[in-house]
């Protein structure tokens, strides 16, 4: 287990404060970039194709709670978390306004904190790059195994190391050290809304090997491979209908074998040894 050290405490910290700055707005006017709500869509299929209605599920790093509003509606019930309490706040306004707010219970807790949290889940879930965040995976991958019933079920979407459109996005434009960002190794700063998020980024199999002892793995696929990653919804919008075809194309060969090691981000799951 790594040791808490001033200089991690800070950084976790420095990502807080950027979640934090964003909260207000994150997701736009009215959640709806295309492309994250595509990579959503895929973490719903993958929890719903495992795991019956009625299962208990725990969300790491929440956001502003649309998986646990759609899960808690579709008979899931929830325990949502995140490091960022102004997150957490937009998870509880997302969860008073729907009828099934009884279901998600959000608290502020983050994945370096879960030994704070008790109970047995069937499934556990973390989308969209919460776990990038992590400055001890390892200590995360053991709490997940605490937490998770024998048999159960781990599902991340994580931020991959190889995207070949940002690499091609912004090479073209002359900045090589940006297209280059996912090459870094260990917790790198990312710059967002004029904070600091430290981030580190995976390959399927790096990310895997940390949860190796307490899981097996079930598979992963790309998600944002040949479709441009979220920040590109404007090339989206003006190429809609290739774009779209793109798109059908991730879903074909998102899971084949080397291509689904690149991408925006991938979708690994997981199943918990028995202890
Ligand atoms: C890119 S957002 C994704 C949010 C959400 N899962 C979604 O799909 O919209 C990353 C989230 O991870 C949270 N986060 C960052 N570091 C964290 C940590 N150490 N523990 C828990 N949450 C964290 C942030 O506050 C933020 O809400």
């Amino acid at each position: 287990m790594l040791e808490r050290t001033p200089a991690i405490e800070s950084q976790l910290l420095d990502t807080r404060r950027a979640f934090d700055s964003v909260a207000v707005d994150y997701d736009g006017p009215r959640g709806n970039n295309v492309l994250i709500q595509r990579m959503r869509r895929a973490m719903w299929e993958a929890v719903r194709d495992e795991l019956p209605p009625g299962s208990r599920l725990l969300d790491l790093g929440c956001g502003t709670g649309i998986d646990a509003a759609e899960f808690a509606r579709c008979g899931y019930r929830v325990t949502a978390t995140d490091w960022s309490p102004r997150m957490v706040e937009r998870t509880r306004e997302l969860a008073s306004l729907a009828a099934t707010h009884a279901r998600i219970d959000a608290r502020h807790i983050g994945i370096h904190q879960l030994d704070r949290i008790e109970g047995e889940f069937d499934g556990i879930y973390s989308d969209l790059g919460p776990l990038n965040c992590v400055p001890d995976l390892e200590a995360a991958a053991a709490e997940c195994a605490r937490l998770l019933r024998p048999g159960g079920k781990l599902f991340c979407s994580v931020i991959g190391r190889i995207c070949p459109w940002e690499i091609g996005h912004y090479a073209l434009r002359g900045r090589f050290r940006r297209a280059w960002v996912r090459a870094a190794r260990g917790m790198t700063p990312v710059g967002m809304n004029r904070h600091t998020i430290w981030t580190r980024y995976y390959l399927p199999r790096e990310f895997y090997r940390t949860f190796a002892e307490h899981f097996s793995l079930c598979g992963y696929r790309a998600l944002g491979l040949f479709m441009p990653p979220p920040y590109l919804v404007d090339y989206y919008r003006r190429h809609q209908r290739w774009c779209d075809w793109l798109g059908r194309l991730d879903d074909r060969l998102g899971a084949v074998p080397l291509l689904r090691g690149m991408g925006d981000h991938f979708l690994i799951v997981m199943n918990a040894r028995s202890r």
